[in-house]
């Protein structure tokens, strides 16, 4: 591993574009559950359908609302881990470094990346689910059996987070695709990337010559094709790669 680590941060200090591409595997370790993992994942105790599609939050509307209020309280309560705080630290030295998130929390800005492009949006932002105007959470509506009503026009108010069969939020797609045929370098962390587009990335960084670095515990086909895997959890791995690129600058 410490070889690995030595060659994953020489390549990271000869870069001039680094793209970090992270999934809910970054957040784990902050308490936030992840989505495939067997038994913890939120997909093998929650059905998709019903929680992340319009035809589940039409059918459902208070209970798909309750359970993002539930989860915008766990993230909100949830602090950076060391992994994030590694990916900043990143930030720092690599001359141009793109994050690009599949995530709807807050952690990488909190930890102090930025900016931050949220490919599947975010939790702490919300609008209409009927003409798309945007609305400001009040208190009383984190415990409503239902969601808000736009004050414009009478519907559903409801997360800004992408759900399935939704377009991504304009304008960051095209940016991470840039990111991904310019980077030198592609720092997969945390995501079993099998959610497109977000996971067109490592095909594309790899395409265009980028060195695939991956960081999760569990090998994948994104490990399997990378050029470095980093087998292990974000929170030991990231750190020791960032201190390994300061040790030997
Ligand atoms: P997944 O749950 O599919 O994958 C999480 C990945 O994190 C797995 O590969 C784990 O092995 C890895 N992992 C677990 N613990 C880790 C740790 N401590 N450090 C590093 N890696 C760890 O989550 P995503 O790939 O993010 O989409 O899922 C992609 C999208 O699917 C999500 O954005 C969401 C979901 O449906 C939408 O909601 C649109």
């Amino acid at each position: 591993m410490d070889t690995l680590i030595e060659k994953a941060a020489a390549t990271l200090r000869a870069a001039q574009h680094v793209l970090v591409f992270t999934g809910a595997g970054v957040s784990a370790e902050s308490g936030i559950s992840t989505f495939r993992d067997a038994q913890t994942g939120l997909w093998s105790r929650f059905d998709p359908a019903t929680l992340a599609s319009q035809k589940g939050f039409a059918r459902n509307p208070g209970f798909v609302w309750q359970w993002y209020m539930e989860r915008l309280g766990a993230m909100e309560s949830a602090l950076p881990n060391d992994g994030h705080r590694a990916l900043a630290a990143l930030g720092e030295v690599v001359p141009t470094l793109t994050l690009a998130t599949q995530n709807i929390d807050n952690l990488h800005e909190r930890a102090g990346s930025h900016p931050v492009l949220h490919m599947h949006g975010s939790i702490a932002r919300f609008h209409c689910n009927g003409c798309a105007g945007s609305y400001t959470l009040r208190a009383e509506d984190r415990l409503a059996q239902m969601p808000p009503v736009c004050p414009l026009c009478g519907d559903w108010v409801r997360p800004s987070v992408v759900w399935f069969g939704e377009m991504l939020p304009e304008g960051v797609l095209d940016e991470c695709f840039a990111a991904a045929r310019q980077c030198d370098v592609l720092v997969v962390v945390g995501t079993s990337a099998v959610v497109y587009p977000a996971a067109f990335l490592p095909d594309l960084a790899h395409a265009a010559g980028a060195t695939v670095i991956d960081v999760n515990p569990e090998p994948n086909h994104i490990s399997d094709a990378a050029h470095i895997y980093l087998q292990g959890a974000g929170g030991v791995v990231l750190p020791r790669l960032v201190a390994a690129m300061e040790l030997s600058v």
